[in-house]
Order: C-alpha cells, then structure tokens, then sequence
C-alpha cells in the first residue's frame, strides 16, 4: 500500500448524484470508501443506512471503510457484512465490551477499527492496540462534516503512534475530520497513516485533483510507516 491512504468521506458527496459521485471516486487516487453512519443518539445527526450503503457497494472499486458512530454497534455487524464493509469501526465511547465486539468484526472477516471522540485520550487504547487493524482519531466532534480542525490532534497522533510502536502494534492511523492541505502535511509528519476528507475533496472545483493532490503529500513527508 502506498501511503497515505485516501479515503474520500461519502457524507460529503451528493446523495441525489450518489452513483457519479462513487465513480469519481473510483476513477481518482483514492484508495478508500469512508462510510459514515449516524444513528442521531451517539451523534446528534443522522446520515444512511443498509440500502444506501449497499447501492454504494455495488458500484465502488475500492474497499469500504465504514465509521459507525452508533450506540450498540455489536448488534449490527454481520449486516454492515452483508453490505460490503471491508474494514468496520466501532466508537470506543459505544462500547462496553470492546474486545469481544472487535473480536465479533474479525470472525466475520472485517479488518478492525476503533474511532476515539477528541476527548478521548490514547492511553485508553493500550490494552486494545494490538487487536485492532486501525484506529479512527476524531479530529472534530463527530456528527457532521465540514468542521473546524482541532490542533491538539496533531499531539495526540503522536502520542498514538508512540503507543503503536512501543506495543509492536500494526494498527494504521486514521484521522477524520478537518483534513485539507494545511493540516494533511502535520497530520503525515505527525505519523497518520489513513487521511479521511469529506468537505474538501466534495466542496473543491475538481475533487480529481484534490484528491490527487492529497496523495502526493505522501512524497513530501517522511512518514516511517
Ligand atoms: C464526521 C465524520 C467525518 C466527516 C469528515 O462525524 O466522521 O468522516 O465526513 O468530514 P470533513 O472532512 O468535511 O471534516
Ligand atoms: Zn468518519
């Protein structure tokens, strides 16, 4: 995998143009589907469901990473399954049982993600770090795209990828939220793996070239992952 990893926020797109949207993406450098899904009780908003994401499935080329921002995700997992998810992301702030509810993604053959709210902080993640495929660092409160980017993200992706390596860990990093080109290069430089952009990949003139352009920050940095 060539990194960074792109992953384009569906949230952003145009729902009535859902299908010309999906094939940009495939047509672009990005590596990633981001899928996120609200329930309006864990987050104050609510996006889509099943069938949308499994009409986004049918068409896309590239593997779904789908964020639940849902109470009880573990009640769901074999559908998000069904619908074509590839790497499944449970709140750790909706998860009493963490562990088993990682466990339940991996034996359905879903790549294993925790996403943590800005609040949240890292050291919670320790006894967890080294069974989960990926970790999704909120860099906005979660619920609606196009917010303001949090600086102390940029600390707290260094404190994670700290942990990362100092537990032998293979997790990526993942930031969602408020990543454009002046935060892309420290998030990089900061030891992100996986950016997420919905706002400024779908609200820019050429999404094509915004998406491209994302990617190359990758040969400007050095990330040692
Ligand atoms: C927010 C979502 C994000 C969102 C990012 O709750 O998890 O994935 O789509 O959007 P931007 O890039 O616009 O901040
Ligand atoms: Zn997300």
């Amino acid at each position: 995998m060539n990194f960074p990893i792109i992953a384009p926020s569906v949230l952003s797109a145009d729902f009535a143009n859902l299908g010309r949207d999906v094939e940009m993406i495939n047509n672009s450098e990005a590596d990633w589907f981001h899928v996120d899904v609200m329930d309006g009780v864990f987050v104050p908003n609510i996006s889509f469901g099943f069938p949308i994401i499994k009409s986004i499935q049918k068409l896309a080329k590239k593997p779904l990473d789908v964020h639940l921002m849902i109470v009880q995700p573990e009640r769901y997992i074999k559908d998000f399954k069904e619908v074509g998810a590839e790497i499944l992301s449970v709140h750790y702030e909706a998860c009493t049982h963490l562990h088993r509810t990682i466990g339940a993604i991996k034996e359905e053959g879903m790549k294993a993600g925790v996403a943590i709210n800005p609040h949240t902080p890292i050291h919670l993640l320790k006894d967890i770090i080294k069974d989960i495929d990926l970790v999704c660092m909120m860099s906005v409160n979660p619920g609606f795209g196009g917010q303001k980017f949090i600086e102390q993200t940029y600390t707290k992706c260094a404190d994670l990828k700290a942990l990362i390596l100092a537990s032998g860990s293979n997790c990526l990093i993942e930031i969602d939220g408020g990543v454009n080109e002046h935060t892309g290069p420290k998030l990089l430089a900061s030891g992100a793996d996986v950016l997420v952009a919905g706002n400024y990949v779908f609200a820019s003139k050429d999404p094509v070239i915004t998406i491209a352009s994302l990617k190359k920050l990758g040969s400007d940095t050095s990330n040692p992952s």
